[in-house]
This record gives C-alpha cells, sequence and structure tokens, in this order.
C-alpha cells in the first residue's frame, strides 16, 4: 500500500502533527508514505518526498506545514505558471490523477479547509481514493464540531485581550482587538468571553452604532474608564457591507477581509471623548505551536485518517463529534458554513454576565440563559 498527503489552503498549528499522524500510523502497518509539496501544486508539478520515521519524528510541535502549502493551487482552474496561467485558468486534474496513477498512490490524505476539500472531493468523483482531514482556525466548518488550529489561535486571541486590559485600564482608552475567521466569529466570541471582553462583535449578530457607544457610556457611568472591544474581522453593521482588505485571484474564497476595527474606532472617537487603539492580530493567529488540545486532535485525526484508508472508505472526512474521532462524505463536509447561533448558550450566558454584542434591538428579543430568570 503506498499512500500519498498534501496539505493545502492557508496554514494552521496542527498541521505538522496530523502529517505524524499519518505517517506513523501508516508505516506502522508497512505501508509506504509520500508527501506532495506545497499542497495540490505539488499534486500537479509532480514534485513529492518520501517520508519515512525520522522525517516526522519530533514535529508534532511545531508550526505551519513541513510539506509547504499553497493556497491558489487548484488542479480543476489551474493559474501557476508555467503549467497554468493567470489569466486564463487550465483544468489539469487529468494530469494530478496520472501523476497520482505514475507513482503508484493508492489513497491520497487531503488536509485542509473549504477549498482543500472541495478540490479532494471532486478528485474522488474522478476515481481518486481521497480521504480528508478538516484544518482551519476558523473553525467554520459544518460537518465536524470542531477543526484544529482553532484552539491554537484561541490561545493567541486570549493572550492579546488579557494583555490588553492592562494597557486600557492605564491609559482609559478603548482598545480595540480585531480577531481572524472570515464569516463566523468563532475566535472572536470564544476570545472575548475567555479574556471577558466588554463589547463583543460578531459577522452573525451585525452591529449598530448607537449600541456600541451606548455600550462604552453606559460602562464610563460605572466608573469604568476604559473598554475592551473584540471584533471579528467578517463583522459588520446592521444595513452594511463586510469590509475587504484585498483580492487574491486564484484563491477559493477571492476576499480578503480586514480593517472593521478602524470603523467600530471611528464610530465611537466621533461619539465620545475618548482614545480609541486598534490592534489587528492578523497572522499571529496561525503562527507558532500548536496547543495541547490542538497536538491531541490532529493525531487522533491523522490514526482515524489511516483506518479510513485500511477500510477502503473514500471520499470521506475525518470529524469530530461529541468527543470522538468519526467520518462523514466530502459532500456533506463541504457544504454549509457552521456559524455562531445567536441564541447559542455561549451568547447567552456572555450577555447574562454584561457583554454587548453591539445590537441591543436583537439581543433584547433573544431567551434568557437556560435557568435563569
Ligand atoms: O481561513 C483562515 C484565515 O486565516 C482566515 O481567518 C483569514 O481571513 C484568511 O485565512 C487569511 O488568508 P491569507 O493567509 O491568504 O491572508
Amino acid at each position: 500500500m503506498k499512500i500519498a498527503i498534501l496539505t493545502g489552503g492557508g496554514d494552521c498549528p496542527g498541521l505538522n502533527a496530523v502529517v505524524r499522524g499519518v505517517t506513523k500510523s501508516a508505516l506502522k502497518k508497512g505501508w509506504e508514505v509520500i508527501g506532495y509539496k506545497d499542497g495540490f501544486r505539488g499534486l500537479v508539478e509532480d514534485r513529492h518526498v518520501k517520508l519515512e520515521d525520522r522525517d516526522v519524528s519530533g514535529i508534532i510541535i511545531r508550526g505551519g506545514t513541513i510539506l509547504g502549502t499553497s493556497n491558489t493551487a487548484n488542479p480543476f482552474a489551474y493559474t501557476i505558471a508555467p503549467l497554468g496561467s493567470p489569466d486564463k485558468p487550465k483544468d489539469l486534474s487529468s494530469l494530478a490523477v496520472s501523476n497520482l496513477k505514475k507513482l503508484g498512490v493508492d489513497a491520497l490524505v487531503a488536509i485542509g479547509g473549504d477549498g482543500t476539500l472541495n478540490m479532494a472531493k471532486k478528485l474522488y468523483d474522478r476515481g481518486v481514493a481521497v480521504v480528508g482531514v478538516p484544518k482551519t482556525i476558523d473553525n467554520d466548518l459544518s460537518a465536524t464540531d470542531v477543526t484544529f488550529g482553532f484552539d491554537s489561535a484561541l490561545k493567541v486571541a486570549t493572550e492579546a485581550v488579557d494583555k490588553l486590559h492592562t494597557t486600557a485600564e492605564s491609559h482609559h482608552r478603548v482598545m480595540i482587538l480585531e480577531t481572524m475567521g472570515r464569516y463566523a466569529g468563532w475566535i472572536a466570541l470564544r476570545a472575548g468571553i475567555a479574556g471577558g471582553g466588554d463589547i463583543i462583535l460578531i459577522p452573525e449578530i451585525p452591529y449598530r452604532a448607537e449600541d456600541i457607544v451606548a455600550a462604552v457610556r453606559e460602562r464610563r457611568s460605572r466608573g469604568k474608564n476604559f473598554s475592551i472591544i473584540v471584533v471579528a474581522e467578517g463583522a459588520k453593521p446592521e444595513k452594511g457591507e463586510i469590509t475587504v482588505s484585498k483580492v487574491v485571484n486564484g484563491s477559493h474564497d477571492l476576499l480578503r477581509l480586514g480593517g472593521v476595527s478602524y470603523k467600530i474606532a471611528e464610530i465611537i472617537e466621533k461619539r465620545i471623548n475618548v482614545e480609541c487603539r486598534v490592534v489587528v492580530l492578523g497572522h499571529l493567529q496561525r503562527g507558532g505551536e500548536p496547543t495541547p488540545f490542538d497536538r491531541w486532535l490532529s493525531t487522533g485525526f491523522g490514526a482515524h485518517a489511516v483506518e479510513l484508508i485500511e477500510k477502503r472508505r473514500f471520499g470521506r472526512m475525518v470529524s469530530f463529534k461529541n468527543f470522538a474521532c468519526t467520518s462523514v462524505t466530502l459532500s456533506d463536509a463541504v457544504g454549509a458554513l457552521r456559524r455562531i447561533k445567536p441564541d447559542s448558550q455561549e451568547v447567552l450566558a456572555a450577555i447574562q454576565v454584561g457583554t454587548s454584542f453591539g445590537n441591543s434591538r436583537l439581543t433584547r428579543k433573544l431567551p434568557q440563559f437556560p435557568g435563569s430568570q
């Protein structure tokens, strides 16, 4: 048996732990393992390395991916020169399939987010034996309770909230922390709750300028002369749009979000005599070593992917449901985004401890935290 691994899309902590988990489990069964370099780019360009035990030994702690990745390499619409062209994407999926055949690869493990899993599904539809592993710091895949990378990003964001508290308090300022997460607010919500943020703004609860200002004023009326606002990059006003920072051609999702926190600062400084400062946390959330939870989850995912291959259960993605590894079909995996429900227990709990979500009209209508009256 010969299997291949690739890591696609944006990197995140825990990728190496999955590569290690897959490789070690497969080697133990006497299988051969190769890794494609730079995601689907390496598959199309036929660039790969053999993975032995020594190659994956000690990498569980390392962030990033030893295999490299690409967020623009799509075998079905290839835009990277010299094989493709940015103006005229080429369908090089046949080349990808024949490269796998040429090497004698029996199964491919594709580790990535929505984009990578979409391409993996298409390759499966073309007859390739594929197993997917869900990765993203955004935690927004509906077919799994959690993705690896999220906990590590959350740790970075929570530490940032903690650190901002002391400087905000000393200067009597409003500090605004912008987190990643695309169209879901998981990092902002959980870091905001864990760090005791005063206002949390997420895409799932569009904000109203007057309510953000009212929340800061209300704190000041209680003698709290500083406020911490945690805002997800995808947050948007009730009657407005998300803030786009750039467009990346060839990427699965062309839009890169960012900059909404500067709009929030402007809203507040225009109406209240208070200094605001903005911190956009950016790629720090994706860097560095994975947390113990992410190393544990990634190891379980890697081992489970090999089990799926052994049982020839292809076209599936490993997932984590009710505190156990299981799997779903790739078609189920790539459909819907997992976003925060405004009436979820964690949002209600945050409201109960006094957190504002910048939209009193909406949050007033929500039920009480279960059990409280
Ligand atoms: O999907 C992961 C993610 O980090 C998002 O949270 C963020 O919006 C985006 O990727 C950033 O992408 P890039 O690395 O291309 O700037």
